[in-house]
């Protein structure tokens, strides 16, 4: 992250999605055009995307038969599919990428974006929880550059701007608590899959509100804080901030703490990864400081174990985080289809955990096998899980 890129053209990963979508806004808001997207399937929020954005070069990874003639009738050859084309894409010289792919399958084209050079504006957290090693390596070894999109690490760079790394004591990373903050392990026994979407601060896509409300996703923070801020486990802590006005604080040596504050939207941050290091207006409502309270809390690590076991993964260091992102996705995935209670997503990822040897790892094709091995061992718990009923 030394400012070096210029604004150029912009790539959008994962179009159709939440951060996808806000992109979009953004680059219309900004005057930026936008040359590339890409989504999953080829459906039609991908096409609708497509006449937001005149002109782009639009992949879809894994369109049904149907999907792909659909979109070649009506894009011609501005079309394309397959991971191939997402990495092409991903590599378009002299680009910004958003990354807001969901999972693993976010790692492949993070690297391929850094390997060409390109800022990557990162929302995609899993490329450096699966794959953190391989992603440190590709923005040292080429000419490009990582910018955090999640708000936590865009209010922390933000707060960095300027500092020096042996001038910070700690990083604190906040947590709304999601929508089981303040019950106990019993009340959680029986929460539904729409209690748990139900998230009070920020709209999501599911994955990542699921993970909120297992306190999952701040797991995953510290590991992405670790790698985006090279800095030790140790020096990263996490509280609880239900109102998500305050997205994170840098604690500095002499004592000054330093934080960034604004409403929950993710425009803002996405904005700043496009613009870095320049600001540009965005015509927002100004911030009413007087609106609420600011509450701050110790998170509860008993009720939501997933926080210390992001911790003990990021310490092991290698493939264990890879495998924590992995089985995470099949609990997440299978507590969504109503297979498993709210409770055993944790019980799962630990298992899961204990079972896949400790690998170290420098490439994506490494990365992506551990992936494969933790989905299936995770995959398995959960068919042990269901039967065990
Ligand atoms: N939403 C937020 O406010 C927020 C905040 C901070 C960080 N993040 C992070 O940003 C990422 C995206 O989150 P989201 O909430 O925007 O997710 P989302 O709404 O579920 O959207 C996911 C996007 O990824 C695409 N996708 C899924 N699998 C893919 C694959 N194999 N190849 C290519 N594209 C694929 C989807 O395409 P289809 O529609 O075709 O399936 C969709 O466009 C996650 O890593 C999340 O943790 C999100």
């Amino acid at each position: 992250m030394d400012g070096t890129a210029q604004l150029k053209t912009l790539t959008v990963l994962g179009v159709t999605g939440s951060i996808g979508g806000q992109a979009l806004d953004v680059a219309a808001r900004l005057g930026i055009p936008v040359t590339g997207i890409a989504a999953n399937r080829g459906s039609d929020a991908l096409l609708a995307a497509a006449e937001r954005t005149p002109g782009a070069r639009v992949v879809a990874v894994a369109p049904t038969g149907e999907e792909a003639t659909k979109l070649r009738s009506i894009l011609g050859d501005a079309v394309s599919f397959g991971h191939e084309a997402l990495l092409e894409l991903a590599a378009t010289p002299d680009s910004i990428v958003i990354n807001g792919i969901v999972g693993a399958a976010g790692l492949g084209p993070t690297v391929a974006a850094l390997n060409a050079g390109n800022r990557v504006g990162l929302a995609n957290k899993e490329s450096l929880i699966a794959g953190g090693p391989v992603v440190v390596a590709a923005a040292t070894a080429g000419k490009g550059e990582i910018v955090p999109v999640d708000s936590e690490h865009s209010a922390l760079w933000q707060c960095l701007v300027g500092e020096t790394a042996d001038s910070v004591r700690r990083l604190i990373l906040t947590a709304s608590g999601g929508p089981f903050r303040g019950k106990t392990s019993q009340d959680l026994e029986h929460v539904t899959v729409e209690q748990a979407l139900a998230h009070p601060t920020w709209s999501m896509g599911p994955r990542i509100t699921i993970d909120s409300a297992t306190l999952m996703n701040k797991a995953f923070e510290v590991i992405e804080a670790h790698y985006l801020f090279a800095i030790p486990y140790d020096q990263i802590d996490v509280v609880v901030h239900p109102q998500s006005i305050v997205h994170s604080i840098v604690e500095f040596t002499d004592g000054t703490l330093k934080a960034e504050l604004g409403d929950p939207d993710m425009r803002v941050p996405i904005q700043y990864a496009i613009t870095y290091p320049e600001r540009a207006p965005a015509n927002l409502e100004p911030f009413d400081l007087t609106k609420a309270p600011l509450v701050f809390e110790a998170a509860d690590r008993t009720t939501f174990p997933c926080l210390d076991l992001g911790y003990e993964a990021g310490r092991r260091g290698g493939s264990a985080p890879a495998v924590l992102n992995a089985a995470d996705e099949i609990e997440v995935a299978a507590f969504l289809e109503g297979k498993i209670p709210f409770v055993a997503i944790p019980r799962v990822v630990e298992s899961a955990l204990e079972a896949v040897p400790l690998v170290q790892l420098s490439t994506v094709d490494e990365a992506l096998a551990v992936d494969a091995e933790a989905r299936r061992t995770a995959a398995h718990h959960v068919e042990l899980n269901m039967r065990a009923g």
